[in-house]
């Protein structure tokens, strides 16, 4: 480690995630520093640099991740640009956490498992910053605990307020249902098997092709089942949870925890605005986790495994929406280097 004792950690990519990884990094994660930032947006990274002292700015995100003194990677630039820095982190031996999804396609992220197995070395964490989501942590424990038998049904909603037209349905899945794949696998402890995808649009400025409200069922090799609800246009916040549908009980993420304000004959709780509010907490606990995990070794998060498995399911979902029919998952068996995968809930 580097002559402060804080791991250096360099972010590429400083627009809404960037800049509050770098944030985190600077003021909320202990024995760590923003060591440097990049962005194609020199004048972006070149702002956080001055704002937080002391912080080397890089035009080359390779660059950053080249550089001697950098011992740690934070990946925060566009889904396209995950998988050619990924690789680049693991041909430079740095560890690196790669916002979701770890790449633009199922085949780019094998790729990257390809190379992590090659090297024998697990250096990439993913961005599912939900395991570290206080409400989210608190219904996996509830699972893990047999308290309400095993699980046999997930259901999961995702909902944004808005969106700017530029989407297509397909980034629907890779982009926002990346996150709820990936929740209900954590939950279930079982791969998913098959998909079968249905939308709808409700937002024509979007276009009329495009799916912003889109339902997914889905079975899991045990023979669980789930559905998950991702609608990018609510109109009303930006909301997550899960139900957990165990033999013998519930398990449902708690609603907001904001205060009740009764005026007007009516009561009502804030909604948040976005993730940077609703995850607030959990970006800080993710940061803080896999900073503490690099001192003590290696990475212990959502893995390269988890990233690749979660876009084999994209894959089946966009084949779904395209095709109007239930789809298989096309998926390698995992390497050893994964160890045991998905724990398997009671
Ligand atoms: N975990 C989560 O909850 C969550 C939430 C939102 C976004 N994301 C992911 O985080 C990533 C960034 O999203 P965002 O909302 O911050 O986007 P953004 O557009 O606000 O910021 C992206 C930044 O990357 C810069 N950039 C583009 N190409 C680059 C390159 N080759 N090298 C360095 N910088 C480059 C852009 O100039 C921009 O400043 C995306 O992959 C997105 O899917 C994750």
């Amino acid at each position: 480690m580097g002559n402060s004792e804080q791991l250096a950690v360099g972010v590429i990519g400083t627009g809404g995630m960037g800049s509050m990884h770098a944030e985190n990094l600077h003021a909320r994660v202990a024995n760590a520093r923003l060591a440097a930032v990049s962005d194609v947006d020199i004048a972006r990274a070149g702002e956080i640099a001055e704002r937080y002292g002391s912080v080397a700015v890089f035009g080359e995100a390779v660059e950053l991740i080249r550089d001697e003194e950098i011992e740690a990677v934070v990946i925060s630039s566009p889904d396209q640009t995950h998988a050619p820095l990924v690789l680049e982190c693991l041909k430079n031996r740095k560890p690196v956490l790669c916002e979701k999804p770890l790449a633009d396609s199922a085949d780019a992220a094998l790729e990257i498992l390809e190379a992590e197995v090659e090297l024998g070395r697990k250096l990439v964490q993913v961005g599912f910053m939900r395991h570290y989501d206080p409400q989210h942590v608190a219904v996996k424990e509830e699972v893990a605990s047999g308290a309400v038998g095993t699980p046999v049904v997930f259901k999961g909603w995702h909902r944004n307020a808005d969106q700017n037209p530029g989407i297509t349905s397909e980034w629907v899945v890779i982009n926002a249902t990346i996150h709820d794949i990936d929740s209900a696998r954590w939950f279930i402890g079982e791969e998913i098997e098959e998909v079968y995808v249905r939308g709808m649009n409700t937002a024509p400025k979007l276009g009329e092709d495009v799916w912003d409200v889109q339902l997914i069922q889905f079975s899991t090799t045990g023979g669980r089942m789930g559905s998950i609800e991702t609608n990018v246009v609510s109109g009303y916040g930006y909301e997550v949870g899960v139900e957990i549908v165990g033999e013998s009980g519930v398990v449902r993420t708690a609603p907001p925890s904001g205060a009740v304000v009764r005026r007007e004959r009516a009561a009502s709780q804030r909604i948040e605005d976005g993730w940077l509010e609703r995850f607030h907490t959990a970006y800080v606990i993710e940061v803080q986790n896999w900073v503490e995990s690099l001192r003590n070794g290696g990475p212990t998060g959502p893995d390269a495994w988890d990233g690749y498995a979660s876009l084999v399911v994209a894959d089946a979902c966009i084949a779904s929406l395209r095709s109007g029919s239930p789809q298989k998952v096309a998926r390698l068996e995992m390497p050893l280097l994964y160890g045991e995968g998905l724990e398997v809930a009671k």
